[in-house]
């Protein structure tokens, strides 16, 4: 099989899990990880963080950033990073897009090239009530490469709760396309909750379409998937 799903009790219990994913993978030689942000990842983040993995010789690379946060911001997915991972556990050298380019063009396509140059061995990916992952939105491509995106109305209310207001969330952020995730060795994708559970259902059990972005895994061959019941419960 090439997806594995694994069921756990709780956000708690699946850090723990999602923590044995990442140690595998260093086990095995793992360079360069893909970091996804959210708060699904943060009990993952708080395991590596606690642990005795040393990251000082790795590569990361973030899934995505909004455009038009400084890397200051406290919404900004780089100062997420910066407060979950890598003032804890730094590493040789961490890249985010950077939000603050103004051209797209320029951002999306030296991203790529950076992840072309340093192929990803494991993507860690949370995922969106809409069967986002990144901010792949449904419609888009499945060999959507690192691109501008609008994000829907959906993202933006499911957002606002970070926010002062639905006002200041951004309008668009920079993401790996579907095609740049598929790309990775590996892929470790965690959900939690009864607001994932019609999403976890389409992606594992639905049609390959891209009205869910997430079904684009089906396709893909080394998955792992970490649910807690309330996410996994319309399986
Ligand atoms: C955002 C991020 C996604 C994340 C999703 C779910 O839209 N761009 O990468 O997976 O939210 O977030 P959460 O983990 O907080 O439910």
């Amino acid at each position: 099989q090439n997806i594995h799903v694994q069921v756990v009790r709780d956000q708690t219990a699946g850090g723990l899990a999602g923590f044995k994913v990442f140690q595998d993978a260093l086990e095995h030689g793992a360079q360069v990880l893909g970091l996804a942000t959210g708060s699904t990842p943060v009990t993952i983040y708080d395991e590596l963080t606690a642990s005795e993995l040393d990251f000082s010789h790795l590569t990361s690379i973030n899934l995505d950033e909004y455009v038009g946060l400084p890397a200051t911001h406290p919404q900004s997915y780089h100062y997420f990073m910066q407060e979950h991972l890598f003032n804890a556990k730094p590493f040789a050298h961490s890249f985010v897009p950077d939000g603050m380019n103004p051209n797209a063009e320029d951002e999306t396509q030296l991203y790529e090239a950076l992840i072309k140059a340093n192929p990803i061995d494991l993507q860690l990916l949370g995922l969106g009530q809409n069967g986002h992952i990144g901010f792949n939105e449904p419609g888009t491509a499945p060999d959507s490469i690192t691109h501008k995106v609008a994000l829907t109305a959906s993202t933006i209310a499911a957002n606002a709760r970070f926010f002062e207001n639905q006002d200041e969330v951004p309008r668009y952020a920079y993401s790996m396309g579907i095609g740049t995730i598929l790309k990775a060795k590996q892929i470790l994708i965690v959900a939690y909750g009864a607001a994932k559970a019609d999403a976890v259902a389409a992606m594992l059990q639905g049609p390959v379409t891209p009205d869910v972005p997430a079904s684009y895994l089906q396709t893909h061959p080394n998955v792992h998937v970490i649910l807690d019941q309330a996410a996994a419960s319309k399986l």
